[in-house]
């Protein structure tokens, strides 16, 4: 198969790279129209949101709530309350396109007593034409149905489907690959943001459908970029992550000579007490410069998400992964030699069609000698639309379950091993949140600078604080320790 051929079409048009800023102020009009109609009602309407999927899909979801805020909607947790629902989809496994089809039915039972109910589904799912297809069919309560691309102009829709059209169905691509910017942002309370740097893949990676819901790599421009991370930074916010489908690929498509690298280093020099975190890397385009760039960094986490699917070259070729199971080792230790401290974590898909137990065994492997932190472990999913979904897969689902619950145990002891080597050590973390310890002990909870998760006691603790704790238990997914001082070391 020649993938070179689906990447031919992928060359963007520099020069209309942003939506039109008249574009943008139409939205903020429809915006203020709707604003105005909510401000006639006897109270202030409510939105719910659900989001399903990866990060960038909570990204998303920031950006639909921060337009409903800006329209007059207040949140609420409660769908059966709300005056809109939005449902944030996502099409990567199977699995969560049933759960979401699951949830539509909940939803659109609202309607039976409030009918003027507003329900949107957007998100990965959506953009694909057989399930607005199906929406179409069998929900026709839902009213909106936009794709990733049309995510800034939700005002207008909704303005539209307000003012009495039809049900609005806009999952249109985005050939110029143009990224939006100037519409507001409705983050979660507390330490930590998530920052999109750029949006979409270039890679078609076989098994993956997100090339083809999200479209072709672009890169926000860097000045955007360093603008948010200051004002999130001055806004209180200390745990930021950067996101992109493969971040680093950051840059290629502005043609300003500026790599992911780069980017971070500028990134480091926004003054203040935060960390700053990223996913996520594709091992082809992870470089030495990368891991220099996160050892020399003040505020740069060492926390290196780097997924290998699979540790078979010949299931790699056939995935369209552009490395080897060498290389990828060779690129864990260099990470390593740069940061001794590195908390690595990966994916990995089993059941890859074609996959034999040898296969399986390289898989096997990698697991071992990677030594990981934390391992994301998938099932494969077949994608209609991908190259994969038509190669032969004979396996027997009995034995990819089989080859699936064997990594899980072998991950498991090294998970155990790693965790109970930081005990008696100290580590600085940022308190994100209160536990729900039962023992009530261990008050608080956060995040180490590799985003391990440590449940710490001590006096007069708060959210927010950078403390330093001695880890004194540990378990498979947590540790447990004691605050001594506090301090934020970048
Ligand atoms: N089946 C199973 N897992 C998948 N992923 C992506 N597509 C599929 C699929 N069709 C996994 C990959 C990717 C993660 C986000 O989801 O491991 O890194
Ligand atoms: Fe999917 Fe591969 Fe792109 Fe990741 S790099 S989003 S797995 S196509």
């Amino acid at each position: 198969m020649n993938f070179d051929n689906m990447c031919e079409q992928i060359m963007i048009d520099f020069t209309s790279r942003q939506v039109p800023k008249a574009e943008i102020a139409h939205q903020l009009d429809c915006m203020e129209q709707v604003s105005r109609r909510n401000a006639l009602l006897p109270e202030a309407p409510l939105f719910y949101c659900q989001t399903f999927g990866c990060q960038q899909n909570e990204a998303d979801t920031e950006r639909i709530a921060g337009m409903l805020c800006e329209m007059g909607y207040t949140r609420t947790q409660d769908a059966a309350l709300a005056n809109v629902i939005v449902v944030n989809t996502c099409a990567v496994r199977e699995h969560a396109e049933k759960r979401v089809f699951g949830i539509m039915g909940q939803y659109t039972h609202i309607k039976d007593t409030r009918s003027d109910v507003i329900i949107c589904m957007c998100g990965c799912m959506v953009q694909q034409e057989h399930i607005t297809e199906k929406i179409k069919k069998s929900y026709p309560r839902v009213d909106i149905v936009f794709g990733t691309h049309m995510l800034w102009r939700f005002p207008e829709l909704l303005l539209r489907r307000l003012s009495g059209s039809k049900r609005i169905f806009d999952i249109s691509g985005d050939p110029k690959g143009e990224i939006a910017e100037g519409l507001p942002v409705q983050r979660d309370e507390g330490c930590h943001a998530w920052l999109s740097i750029m949006y979409g893949c270039n890679n078609f990676c076989t098994y993956c459908i997100v090339p083809y819901v999200r479209g072709r790599e672009r890169s926000r421009q860097p000045e955007d970029i360093e603008a948010e991370l200051r004002q999130l930074v001055a806004d209180g916010y200390k745990d930021i992550t950067l996101l992109g489908q493969n971040v680093n690929s950051y840059g290629k498509d502005l043609g300003i000579g500026i790599d992911f690298a780069d980017l971070l280093t500028r990134l480091d020099a926004v003054p203040g007490e935060y960390r700053l975190r990223f996913m996520t890397s594709h091992p082809k385009d992870a470089s030495e410069k990368l891991f220099a760039a996160m050892a020399n960094g003040t505020h740069i986490s060492h926390q290196l998400h780097l997924p290998f699917q699979s540790g078979s070259n010949a299931i790699l070729k056939r995935m369209n992964r552009g490395y080897t199971k060498e290389a990828y080792l060779t690129l864990l230790e260099q990470a390593r030699q740069y940061m001794p401290d590195v908390v690595l974590s990966s994916d990995i898909i089993v059941g890859f069609p074609g996959e034999t137990e040898e296969d399986f065994q390289e898989t096997l492997d990698v697991v071992r000698r990677g030594q990981y932190d934390l391992l994301y472990t998938f099932l494969y999913s077949k994608r209609s639309g991908t190259p994969a979904a038509t190669m032969p897969d004979s396996t027997p689902s009995e034995e990819k379950k089989d080859r699936f619950n064997r990594l899980l145990k072998t991950q498991e002891s090294i998970n155990q091993q790693r965790q109970d080597a930081y005990q008696d050590r100290e580590l600085n973390i940022l308190i994100d949140g209160l536990s729900n310890s039962k023992d009530g002990v261990y008050t608080h909870c956060g995040r180490t600078d590799g985003g391990l998760l440590v449940l710490c006691r001590g006096e007069d603790l708060q959210i927010g604080d950078f403390v330093d704790v001695e880890i004194e238990k540990t378990s498979l997914r947590t540790l447990y320790g004691r605050v001594t001082r506090k301090g934020y070391h970048g």
